[in-house]
């Protein structure tokens, strides 16, 4: 078999994983061949792919980033789909592997409707993709956020500081929700919970009337109780809106509220950066050869999951259908204990 490789999105800490350990279980398991597309779904639509033998692939599972690239290339149009059935069919491809989060599989669902073979492994930091436990890259993107975290608990408490930390998530706060609970901080904002920021205010007066730390948690995509709607918005190829800064906002807002100083950190893409955990670099590792083993069982129209201890495939469209969001009723009982920080 002839099997494509491409990823696709966000970068995210444990892409190279999956690649390697697809190569590896595809040439020395079933003597498959191997292509690389390049930049996500740019490389089949445009036939642009490199070769992929064991060799490329043997030294990269620490590593962060992809060997491949990434874009958020949209191919989902018809006419794009047209394109990549005709170029892969004209490249030999039997079978492709699009690792990625929900824009990415969505284009690998309606590739497979229009009969290309499809494994999906499901990639996000943000951890907001339906029906598996768990995506790679994240426990990485948290661990990433709350060594800001620590960091920063020092400094706030020597100078009786709130410090607000702004981490990744436009639509899901799982990262927040973690790094807020792992780094000790006294609030986390997530973006299906619209905060009150007075008492956001409130609990940072508390803290640092007692010389104690204040470290606020925000998902960019964080929405106060008072929001101003209509600004306009700078949006991405699958119409996503590019947001962030909410921390400082959020920080000036304390500080008029509670007249204690704030600071803020934005940590930003390097929750996206460098090596992956241990945790993610096995999560990868079982992600691709579960990939490989799919594919040679017939399945298609798929993605590789986590269920439990277990690997196991759902439907694309059970994967890409609704966002796993955090539910309401877990952020409040966790809120609480942070409360009593
Ligand atoms: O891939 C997911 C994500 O990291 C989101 O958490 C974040 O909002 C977005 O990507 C940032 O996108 P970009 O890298 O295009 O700035």
């Amino acid at each position: 078999m002839r099997i494509g490789l491409l990823t696709g999105g966000g970068d995210c800490p444990g892409l190279n994983g999956v690649i390697r350990s697809a190569v590896i279980q595809a040439v020395d398991v079933y003597a498959d061949e191997c292509v690389g597309f390049l930049d996500g779904w740019r490389g089949p639509l445009e036939n642009d792919s490199i070769p992929l033998p064991v060799s490329a692939v043997r030294d990269i599972l620490p590593v962060g980033g992809t060997i491949l690239g990434t874009s958020r290339t949209n191919a989902g149009t018809p006419e794009r789909v047209e394109q990549i059935t005709a170029n892969l069919r004209q490249a030999g491809v039997d079978a492709l592997i699009p690792i990625g989060g929900e824009d990415t599989l969505g284009v690998a669902a309606k590739l497979a409707e229009a009969g290309v073979r499809c494994i999906g492994v499901p990639k996000t930091i943000d951890n907001d993709l339906s029906g598996t436990d768990v995506t790679f890259g994240f426990t990485t993107a948290v661990q990433i956020a709350t060594d800001t975290v620590d960091r920063v608990l020092t400094t706030s408490a020597s100078h009786h500081r709130a410090i607000v930390v702004e981490v990744m998530g436009r639509h899901a706060g799982w990262i927040a929700l973690q790094t807020g609970l792992a780094g000790g901080a006294c609030a986390t904002l997530i973006p299906e919970v619209p905060f009150d920021v007075d008492e956001i205010a409130a609990r940072v007066s508390a803290l640092t009337a007692q010389r104690r730390p204040a470290v606020v948690v925000v998902a960019e995509g964080a929405v106060p109780t008072s929001l101003v709607e209509g600004e306009e918005r700078i949006l991405d190829e699958f119409g996503h809106v590019a947001i962030g800064g909410i921390a400082g906002w959020i920080a000036e807002q304390i500080a008029a509220k509670s007249g204690v100083e704030t600071r803020t950190v934005v940590v930003g893409h390097a929750q996206r950066g460098g090596t992956p955990t241990a945790f993610d670099r096995v999560l990868t590792t079982r992600l691709g050869i579960a990939a490989v083993d799919a594919l040679h069982r017939g399945e298609s129209a798929v993605m590789v999951a986590v269920r439990g201890e277990d690997i196991q495939t759902v439907s694309l469209a059970e994967a890409t259908g609704t966002l796993r969001t955090v539910p309401p009723e877990l952020f409040h009982r966790l809120d609480a204990l942070m409360a009593h920080t």
